[in-house]
């Protein structure tokens, strides 16, 4: 937990697959320690601050409630964990702006909790031509997950009609793809559901679609 976070992190491969397909699933990314460390940060946050989710600037709460009805907490860096994490995607970052030439300014990331039953229809994460989220990271922190949970992340092509990946949200497995090309949902599943959703973000938010 220093600022030497993630050196012994290959990147490469998260290069490899934005840079081809767009999308690239990893599991056993992290650590299975460092998986529950997070896992214990996210239960152990004082009541009342995962709070249902707004949708990009969407201020209509019974418009979100019918997309996604998920809690969600910012990180922020208030735990040393949290500063793990966070360090560790500055350096993905960084890995990304050398090798992709990306431009990516900053990171923001939250905890998301899918109670049992909860869900998050088809969505982009952002637009071509507005917003600025560029690639978009998630990671699961859920122990031992079972595929009759459901809760699976569907990712679909970029036409939007057929499923490309199915994903379970097993702890460690890390997904990112970029976030104007995949529409993604969240099944509902059997128990709690625990991530951490973010995007790399970049300065200008009319910049031009990127297209790698
Ligand atoms: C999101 C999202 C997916 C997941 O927060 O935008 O799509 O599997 N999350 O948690
Ligand atoms: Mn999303």
């Amino acid at each position: 937990m220093n600022a030497a976070v993630g050196l012994e992190f290959n990147f490469d491969d998260i290069i490899e697959a934005l840079a081809g397909p767009g999308i690239g699933i990893f599991p056993h990314f992290i650590d299975r320690n460092i998986v529950a460390s997070l896992r214990h940060d996210l239960l152990t946050l004082p009541a009342g601050e995962l709070t249902p989710a707004a949708i990009g600037r969407e201020r209509d709460q019974q418009t979100n409630e019918r997309i996604r009805s998920d809690k969600t907490r910012w990180l922020e860096g208030d735990t040393p964990i949290q500063l793990y994490y966070l360090s560790l995607m500055t350096r993905l970052q960084q890995a990304l702006n050398r090798q992709l030439f990306l431009g990516l300014k900053d990171y923001e990331c939250h905890y998301a909790l899918y109670q049992a039953g909860d869900f998050y229809k088809k969505h982009v994460d952002a637009f071509r031509g507005r917003g600025n989220r560029r690639i978009t990271t998630v990671l699961y922190l859920n122990d031992d997950w079972q595929a009759s949970q459901g809760g699976e992340l569907l990712v679909y092509t970029d036409q939007g009609s057929g499923v490309q990946h199915s994903i379970l949200p097993t702890g460690g497995t890390l997904v990112c793809f970029l976030s104007e090309d995949f529409p993604h949902e969240v099944l509902p599943a059997q128990r709690d559901r625990m991530s951490i959703a973010g995007w790399f973000r970049i300065d200008d938010p009319i910049a031009p679609a990127l297209h790698l």
